[in-house]
């Protein structure tokens, strides 16, 4: 795992950016997509490059994490709607090839496992963009998840809900229950890549990153993980005991080693 800790939340977008265009220029036709406020500045910075550089995902596909069950597409707070409004209506890519699960499916149990099997068909993801949650969640999977789960329907835990109520009315709205690809189907992408700003992520990701590998932190599951890049601010970075070296490594990283 490679920490990577940089002064604002631009930065972090920026070098999340990087990784994703280079994973696109040298070939990577397979893109892990997640939703939340964290990733908005990386896909900003891909928007802008998609723009100004030139830098096309004309031959890409794309996953999200997860969706909410009983919104259609057409709700403004389906993930799937989401994350055209941010981010892939702004860029080539053709949006029959963003892909996420069915929240409104007839049987949401089938459509979980037809999803994880599509996933696995396509895959594996090059390159898998992740936030965190408070509680230390990744997709919407709460504490407790089986680190080896597969995308299936979870329950949101009411802090989940209150934290999100912010997108939608108010909280009656917020639904309760989900489909998200699982811890195990999540690692089965080539390169993981959590970014996460602001102080109030910092406990989740000192958890994360330096805590026991622990079902009660599902993002500690990255430790396991061969290939992970952790983008943070300082105000995230802020509980981390090895956060000094974090530091010195990038500083004397390798010119030629990548992220
Ligand atoms: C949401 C999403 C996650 C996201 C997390 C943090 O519930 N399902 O994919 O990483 O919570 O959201 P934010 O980035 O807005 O803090």
């Amino acid at each position: 795992m490679e920490v990577v800790i940089r002064q604002h939340e631009q930065q972090c977008g920026a070098t999340a950016a990087d990784i994703f265009a280079d994973a696109v220029t040298s070939g990577a036709t397979t893109l892990g997509l997640a939703t939340g406020s964290s990733p908005l500045s990386v896909y900003h910075e891909l928007i802008r490059r998609h723009r100004k550089e030139g830098l096309s995902f004309a031959g890409a596909q794309a996953f999200l994490l997860d969706e909410y069950v009983g919104l259609p597409p057409s709700h403004p707070q389906s993930y799937a709607h989401v994350i055209r409004a941010e981010f892939t209506n702004h860029i080539d890519i053709d949006s029959g090839r963003v892909h996420s699960p069915n929240g409104i499916a007839d049987d949401i149990f089938t459509a979980a496992d037809e999803y994880d099997a599509q996933i696995a068909a396509a895959g594996p993801v090059d390159v898998q963009l992740l936030g965190i949650g408070g509680n230390g969640h990744i997709g919407f999977n709460e504490p407790g998840s089986s680190l080896a789960s597969r995308t299936r329907v979870k329950t949101l835990t009411e802090q989940t809900r209150r934290d999100n109520a912010r997108f939608f009315a108010g909280i009656d709205e917020v639904p309760r229950h989900v489909i998200t690809q699982g811890l195990g189907t999540i690692c089965d992408a080539r390169h993981l890549v959590l970014i996460a700003t602001g102080g109030h992520k910092a406990e989740a990701i000192a958890a994360a990153v330096e805590g026991p590998l622990t079902a009660s932190c599902p993002a500690s599951v990255l430790q396991l993980h061969r290939h992970v890049t952790v983008v943070v601010d300082d105000a995230a970075a802020g509980q981390l005991k090895n956060a000094d070296f974090y530091r010195y490594a990038l500083k004397h990283k390798p010119p030629q080693q990548k992220y």
